[in-house]
């Protein structure tokens, strides 16, 4: 079982949407992979509809979330506005929130916990960027986004990891097998010493239908987290069919 998650990042309409999910539904197959699509909000509830509409197994999901309960928060959206979209999984700390929009390890600490506290699935990120890896930096930045980002988290029943090196998002450049397989159990050492067991953890940079195969045969590889190919439904759809 592979963690197949989608992050449209902001693109499609709601025209978009259902159109994406017209032709993935006649590709996708039965597996028991589990496929999240992290859409932006005005789609969430189309994604959610098409469980009972298409017949099609996918967790609905956001890119970002406000810790708050509610306030004045202009343009923020809370984890009860997002449960109310039947949305089941939410994106924290993406590298792109990270540097565009200033989001510190400690405001992405309170998303996940406002995330977890729901009941929706935190997809937490975490990566270094090239100069850190250059300056022999990544292990120590994985350390302090992760010792940060966690703290306090106690329950880790809904926490996905997912390691994206900066580097390698959008780019076509992939992490090597031996990058990501060190990477990951360094991540998973780290997750497993805090919360006692096995928490998942995902790949994202530059993933896609082709290269998918021989990253998840990687130890330590749970699933991935899609940006480009995510868009694409039959690229997506390839990668939700994957089986070992
Ligand atoms: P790409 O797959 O386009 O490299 O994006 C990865 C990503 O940022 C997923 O969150």
């Amino acid at each position: 079982m592979k963690i197949i998650a989608g992050n449209w990042k902001m693109n499609k309409t709601k025209e978009d949407a259902k159109a994406f999910f017209e032709e993935y539904k006649a590709l996708v197959k039965q597996t028991d992979n589990k496929v999240i699509v992290c859409a932006p909000f005005t789609v969430v509830k189309t994604v959610a509809k098409q469980k009972k509409k298409n017949d099609i197994n996918v967790i609905a999901g956001a890119q970002n979330v406000h810790p708050a309960k509610n306030g004045a928060f202009t343009g923020e959206i809370s984890v009860d506005m997002l449960k109310s979209m039947d949305c089941g999984a939410v994106i924290i700390g993406h590298s792109e929130r990270r540097t565009m929009f200033l989001e510190t390890d400690e405001f992405i600490n309170e998303k996940v916990k406002a995330t977890i506290d729901a009941g929706m699935i935190a997809i937490f990120c975490i990566g270094e960027t090239l100069e850190e890896r250059e300056h022999n930096q990544t292990f120590e930045v994985l350390m302090t986004q992760i010792n940060k980002g966690l703290n306090g988290v106690t329950n880790s029943e809904n926490l996905y990891v997912a390691y994206e090196p900066v580097w390698a998002i959008g780019t076509g450049k992939v992490a090597t097998t031996e990058q990501i397989q060190e990477t990951h159990a360094f991540i998973k050492e780290l997750v497993t010493k805090q919360f006692g067991v096995d928490v998942p953890v995902l790949y994202g940079g530059s993933a896609n239908e082709q290269n998918c195969s021989e990253i998840f045969a990687i130890q330590g590889v749970d699933g991935a987290l899609i940006g480009g190919a995510s868009l694409v439904a039959s690229k997506f759809a390839a990668m939700a069919n994957y089986q070992a």
